[in-house]
């Protein structure tokens, strides 16, 4: 049984400010797909996830490279963008499956290489608003082993 959990963002800095906070919720190896229409805010969330790890100042959209990765002394966090990506055989080419093992991964686009994936993935997709062009409403989907009080707690 998957958990789930829904955030609506008002704006920009509330979706930052909510992956800021999430980001203290996750183990060294978890891989999240952020999933959604362009500009529905899937790097913006990568902007706040890292600046948990002092790390906001030095993104740049892997757009053109598929994979950039950021580095502290204590975390590795991988930021991938497989939007040009044909399917998952090419993921596995490029070796996408060996960073798994080496750090956190934010797949934007993820679902496009579904069958490359672990099976306790953590799937955001990121929907607009018919109404108002500042909000957000983010859908998470979790593992069963996703402790979600911890979510339920978060103060955004
Ligand atoms: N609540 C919100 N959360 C995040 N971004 C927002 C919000 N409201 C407005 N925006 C705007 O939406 C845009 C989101 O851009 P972003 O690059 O994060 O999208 P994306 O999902 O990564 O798109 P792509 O698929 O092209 O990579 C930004 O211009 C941002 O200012
Ligand atoms: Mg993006």
């Amino acid at each position: 049984m998957r958990k789930q959990y829904k955030f609506i963002s008002k704006n920009e800095n509330t979706t930052k400010d909510f992956a800021k906070k999430f980001a203290k919720l996750l183990n060294k190896n978890d891989v999240v797909v952020l999933t959604g229409e362009l500009g529905s805010g899937k790097t913006k969330f990568v902007e706040g996830f890292l600046s948990n790890f002092g790390l906001e100042n030095e993104i740049s959209s892997p757009t053109f490279t598929i994979v950039n990765e950021y580095k502290n002394v204590n975390t590795t966090i991988y930021h991938f963008d497989v939007y040009r990506l044909e399917d998952s055989s090419e993921f596995h080419e490029i070796g996408g499956e060996e960073y798994f093992e080496k750090g956190i991964c934010l797949i934007e686009w993820g679902e496009l290489i579904e069958d490359a994936l672990p099976k306790n993935y953590i799937h955001i997709t990121f929907e607009k608003d018919d109404k108002d062009e500042n909000i957000r409403i983010l859908n998470i989907d979790l593992p069963d082993s996703f402790n979600i009080n911890l979510l339920n707690k978060l103060e955004v």
